[in-house]
């Protein structure tokens, strides 16, 4: 039985069925924006770390998979990048969709497409409003893809997803995939207050659970508490729960390599920074770069 039938892994209002849309209540979707903070403040290690590879391997298109409410997306576009960004959550799309229309007047702003798309059926997603079409790079960040639980209990699914994702690139190309320190999450049961990617204004409170089933850790339940109240406002609180898959290190470096089929140089990188450098990272982002032929 998957873990998310033992728990209750959704805010209220989120349907258990169909398509597993954890923003579909629109609450998390709602709030994200101040949890994320400014878009122009992402944190400058994020930026130095992204842009720099991306343009170190002369990438110029990029399919954000994980748009969410555009934030990466907007940065890139900001950088003279080419970004298609896709989401499966119509909620969270529709952010992105507001903010590129706020902004249609910058050429490179109406050049920006957003689409909605299914990991699970990528290629064919992204085929069927650009057909034919590879990118110089892949990117999903912001712990997105431990969104997918393992449905099957032998993370099949999630390996599909992870060649969906190789499929989509050009020969060369690079994929920037992370997670959280999920290995320190199930020993200590605590996620690090800080973000490296966002620079939120407002306290946030951030309560860890984790399921552990017949021995093996399945699922993380983070529930987050922002206290959005500016000053002279009235008390704002918003709370909403997000569940995760807890991919370890060791597991998700082998799934990505099988997923690239061995042939991929694969640098993993703790929170923008070199292995060596940080001893518990709150992040690990791998860059794959796919086989030249
Ligand atoms: C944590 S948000 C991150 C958004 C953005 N990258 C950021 O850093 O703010 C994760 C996003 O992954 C999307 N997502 C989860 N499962 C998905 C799937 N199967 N296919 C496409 N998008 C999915 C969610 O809808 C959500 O918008």
């Amino acid at each position: 039985m998957a873990a998310d039938k033992v728990f209750h892994s959704r805010s209220e209002g989120i349907p258990s069925e169909g398509v597993k849309d954890q923003y579909a209540d629109g609450k998390a979707a709602r709030v994200w924006k101040k949890f994320i903070g400014d878009s122009n403040q992402r944190t400058q290690n994020y930026k130095n770390f992204l842009i720099g590879l991306l343009r170190s391997h002369g990438c110029q298109s990029v399919l954000d998979i994980a748009c969410g409410t555009g934030i990466d997306s907007m940065m890139l576009v900001d950088e003279g990048f080419k970004v298609v960004s896709v989401d499966a959550s119509d909620k969270m799309l529709k952010h992105a969709l507001k903010a590129r229309w706020e902004r249609r007047k910058d050429p490179k702003y109406d050049e920006w497409i957003i689409e909605e798309a299914n990991w699970e059926t990528l290629p064919t997603d992204v085929a069927a409003f650009l057909p034919g079409k590879q990118f110089d790079a892949v990117i999903c960040l912001g712990n997105s893809f431990a969104h997918m639980l393992d449905e099957d209990g032998q993370q099949l699914g999630q390996m599909r997803c992870l060649k969906n994702f190789a499929q989509c690139l050009k020969p060369g190309g690079l994929l920037f995939i992370d997670h959280r320190n999920y290995d320190a999450m199930i020993n200590s049961g605590a996620t690090p207050g800080h973000s490296i990617y966002y620079n939120c204004k407002y306290p946030v409170d951030i309560k860890t659970s984790v399921l552990v089933v017949r021995g093996r850790p399945e699922l993380v339940t983070l529930d987050y508490c922002i206290n959005a109240s500016d000053r002279g406002s009235v008390n704002e609180t918003s709370e909403f729960r997000l569940c995760y898959f807890p991919h370890t290190l060791a597991k998700f470096t082998s799934m990505l390599d099988e997923a690239f089929d061995g042939a991929a140089k694969h640098e993993i990188y703790a929170d923008f920074k070199k292995l060596s450098e940080v001893p518990v990272p709150g992040f690990y982002i791998h860059v794959m770069q796919k086989g030249k032929k």
